[in-house]
């Protein structure tokens, strides 16, 4: 139909529309209407149910105040991360995702540690990742030489680097969102009809996403510097920090082949210090979020990996043996052994949703 045509056809047919039409249209319209409120209301419940901070732009200090102040510092997952400073702003919540890491040395048993993470409900944690995040620290070093022009709260007007001030702790979210977009949920679950940007959101919030990671320690950082980074950009994570003996490791390295270009002496010094950044960097997080455990110990005694399960905050939950690293190398594991987690391993957290939510069924 050409255009002239299609008017045409509109035009005689609104004539046409009799006034029993009109009658129809405008109650549909309004039943339409009618049900389009009541849906968005619904929906609005749903979400302000879901919503962490109630308030989370308010600021905390009078307007006139000099200094451009942080917004507001709730934390909304004070069960798995008391101790977390948490900046928010319009364009961050930092705190609003938990995380959990298991930061450990190679030939430790950090796969088997692994696959027993994963097996408890709510938590996906992804394998390696060659240290990635190293490199938002050393995006943040180049930010920061430039002048200290992109520390929090500053704002540039001079014309070459302007930028309105950053608010505090902002850089959190693009770092973590690396994390989660690298460890997304599992494909059956984005797939699923109907599933909207908050439902992602909602079941993001119900879940502890984290990654295993072996490397961390061989960055170019100090471990001070690494602890400092975790802090401000994973503020609400938990990190369960897996560390072998010096001779044991060494022993297993050489097995595999690892480090051939290195004497033995240089690699026993080399697993020292990894172990030496490890620790530390428990230390300097503290018991409430970090977890040192050795595999000389829980690969003897589950209940090394039972006093985890129950520091993580699960109860009724635990082991009754070890997942075994499968012997012929790095193929599936646990393939034939039974799932050795017991009990109903409840989690306490703020949200409702989180017990309904099981991320093993939707896997
Ligand atoms: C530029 O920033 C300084 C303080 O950093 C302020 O005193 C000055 O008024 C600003 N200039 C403009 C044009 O906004
Ligand atoms: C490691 O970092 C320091 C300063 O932080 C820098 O001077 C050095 O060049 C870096 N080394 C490598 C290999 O990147
Ligand atoms: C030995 O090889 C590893 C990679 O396999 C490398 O990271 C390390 O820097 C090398 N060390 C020396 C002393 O060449």
């Amino acid at each position: 139909m050409s255009i002239e045509g299609e008017k045409k056809y509109l035009i005689r047919g609104r004539r046409k529309l009799s006034s029993g039409t009109t009658l129809y249209c405008i109650t549909s319209l309004y039943l339409a209407a009618l049900f389009y409120i009541a849906i968005s209301s619904l929906q609005k419940r749903q979400i302000a149910e879901i919503s962490i901070i109630k308030t989370p732009f308010r600021r905390q200090v009078d307007i006139s105040d000099e200094e451009f102040l942080t917004f507001n510092t709730e934390n909304p997952n004070k069960q798995w991360c008391p101790e977390a400073t948490c900046n928010n702003s319009p364009i961050c919540e930092p705190c609003k995702q938990r995380f959990l890491f298991l930061f450990s040395t190679g030939r430790s048993g950090s796969t088997s540690l692994l696959s027993t993470l994963n097996l408890l409900p709510n938590v996906r944690l992804s394998g390696e990742n060659n240290n990635a995040f190293v490199h938002q620290f050393y995006m943040q070093q180049r930010l920061s030489q430039a002048q200290d022009y992109f520390e929090d709260e500053v704002e540039v007007n001079s014309s070459s680097w302007i930028h309105n001030p950053i608010p505090r702790q902002s850089m959190a979210c693009p770092v973590q969102q690396t994390l989660s977009t690298i460890n997304p949920p599992s494909r059956s679950f984005l797939r699923r009809d109907y599933l909207t940007r908050k439902d992602v959101e909602k079941h993001e919030q119900s879940t502890i996403i984290g990654a295993k990671m072996i490397r961390v320690q061989n960055g170019n950082w100090t471990w001070q510097e690494a602890v400092q980074f975790y802090k401000r950009h994973f503020p609400c994570a938990r990190y369960i920090i897996n560390i072998r003996e010096v001779e044991g490791s060494f022993q297993s390295m050489r097995k595999r082949g690892w480090f051939k270009n290195l004497s033995d002496d240089q690699l026993r010094k080399r697993i020292a210090k990894e172990n030496k950044f490890l620790t530390s960097f428990a230390n300097a997080m503290g018991d409430n979020r970090a977890k040192l455990i050795l595999m000389d110990k829980w690969s003897k005694d589950v209940g090394v990996l039972n006093d985890a399960i129950n520091w993580m905050g699960y109860q009724d939950c635990s082991l009754d043996s070890i997942l075994h690293e499968n012997k012929n190398g790095y193929s599936k594991e646990g393939e034939d052994e039974q799932n050795p987690l017991k009990g109903q391993c409840l989690l306490h957290t703020r949200m409702h949703i989180d017990l309904e939510v099981n991320v093993k069924n939707i896997r």
